[in-house]
């Protein structure tokens, strides 16, 4: 069954989003909030962004209006009546949640899907508060979500082929690359871009390089196209370090997802990136300047991890040789330590069950711009050099974060 009629239930930043994608992709679509104030922002926001697409020359003046006339606000979750597939997007909160979900069962078709949209609850405990949970399935989209092309398409205990497949359809026919994903914290990406901030976090702790340094070998050596510190300030450092909490608590708290105390402490300063003008970086002059100093002491690496980053770093860095012949050692320790952290959750996901191989680096590529899925990338980086590296990085820690995952499941 084609989805041609869809609910949003928030029209915050991504209801408001979501909204777009499905009336884009030519759904009737009723957005919902709470207050007419809110559905008048959502859809504003929406106005606006489909005119700076036209002023850009991007959409016709038609599209753009025949877009919105597909959007109908509204404050109440009631008379929906034929909908095929109701999408929630309002605040992370499991009751709030619950109890919306109860009022989408009431008013919605039995046969319509209700997905939700949350980043770092069960779907499970969502469904807990229908009668059929098996119609209630995840739909994890990215943010800006116009223009991410990753859903993650989230299974709960108990959610139906037909709830799953119809999600993954409508998302297909919205432009979107949807993968499968267990119902595990973090999901595929949320889990996996762990390492690409904490171990940049623990490297600034440790003095091993600056805020700048680090952003820079990760750009120059692994062609990522933002650095750790500068994808921390456009996500919202409060954002991204209630993801790392959420993640880190509902795995059993290991050592190698422990949030870190300097994120901590600039979001409690109101220090969140680029929305509040400070977070790793200043916003304030023409361009970003570094806004938090460690001590940048360096690292001088024993011989057999020396050998071991550059032999890792020699097959794994994606730029030119001549500018990886001219990175220095910390740059070569700053890019292996950080990708083999990446490497090794995508090893231990899949070993998990999280999702196929194949969705793992695909969720990579699109949900956050990686240069290459980590597991490709670990495959062609070599699987040997990647589990030496991991062993003499897990000599060198006290926390054993490196222990290399399970072999039988990725190969290294
Ligand atoms: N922001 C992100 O980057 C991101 C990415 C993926 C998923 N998510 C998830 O999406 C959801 C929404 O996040 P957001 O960033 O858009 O939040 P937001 O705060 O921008 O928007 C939430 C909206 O929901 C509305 N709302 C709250 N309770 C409601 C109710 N009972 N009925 C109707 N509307 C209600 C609020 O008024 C608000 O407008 C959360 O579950 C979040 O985890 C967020």
């Amino acid at each position: 069954m084609a989805v041609q009629r869809v609910v949003v239930i928030g029209a915050g930043t991504m209801g408001a989003g979501i909204a777009q994608t499905a009336a884009g992709g030519g759904c009737d679509v009723v957005l919902i909030d709470v207050t007419a104030d809110a559905v008048e922002r959502g859809i504003g926001g929406i106005r606006s962004a489909l005119d700076r697409r036209v002023d850009r020359g991007k959409m016709d003046a038609a599209d753009r209006d025949a877009l919105l006339g597909r959007i109908e606000g509204r404050t109440a979750i009631e008379g929906l009546g034929d909908v095929q597939l109701a999408i929630e997007a309002i605040v992370e909160d499991l009751g709030v949640k619950r109890k919306v979900f109860g009022q989408l069962e009431a008013t919605c078709s039995t046969d319509a899907v209700l997905a939700t949209n949350t980043s770092s609850l069960r779907v499970s405990d969502i469904a807990g508060g229908v009668a059929d949970a098996g119609r209630v399935v995840g739909m994890h989209f990215f943010n800006p979500a116009p223009v991410m092309p990753l859903v993650e398409v989230i299974a709960g205990r108990e959610s139906s082929d037909r709830a799953l497949n119809l999600v993954t359809e409508a998302a297909r026919a919205w432009g979107k690359v949807p993968v499968r994903a267990s119902d595990t914290p973090g999901f595929i990406v949320n889990r996996v871009a762990r390492g690409f901030y904490l171990e940049a976090l623990r490297m600034l702790g440790e003095g091993v390089a600056g805020v700048d340094k680090i952003d820079a070998a990760m750009k120059t050596l692994g062609t990522f196209r933002m650095g750790p510190f500068e994808l921390m300030d456009l996500v919202g450092l409060d954002v991204n370090y209630a993801v790392s909490c959420s993640v880190y608590e509902q795995s059993g708290e290991p050592a190698r997802l422990q949030p870190h105390d300097i994120q901590r402490d600039l979001v409690e300063k109101g220090h969140l990136g680029r929305k509040s003008g400070r977070g790793f970086y200043s916003y304030d002059g023409p361009s970003p300047t570094v806004d938090v100093r460690g001590d940048e002491r360096g690292i001088s690496l024993g011989g057999e991890l020396s050998d071991a980053v550059n032999r890792f770093a020699e097959c794994a860095a994606l730029c030119e040789s001549d500018v990886l012949a001219a990175a220095t050692e910390i740059d070569r320790y700053i890019f292996s330590r950080t990708l083999v952290a990446i490497m090794n959750e995508a090893g231990l996901a899949l070993g998990d069950g999280v999702a196929t191989g194949a969705d793992i680096d695909t969720a990579m590529q699109r949900g956050t711009n990686y240069p290459k899925g980590p597991l490709a990338w670990a495959k062609s980086a070599g699987h040997e050099r990647l589990a030496s590296l991991l062993r003499f990085l897990n000599e060198s820690v006290t926390d054993g974060r490196f222990a290399p995952c399970d072999k039988g499941s990725t190969g290294f």
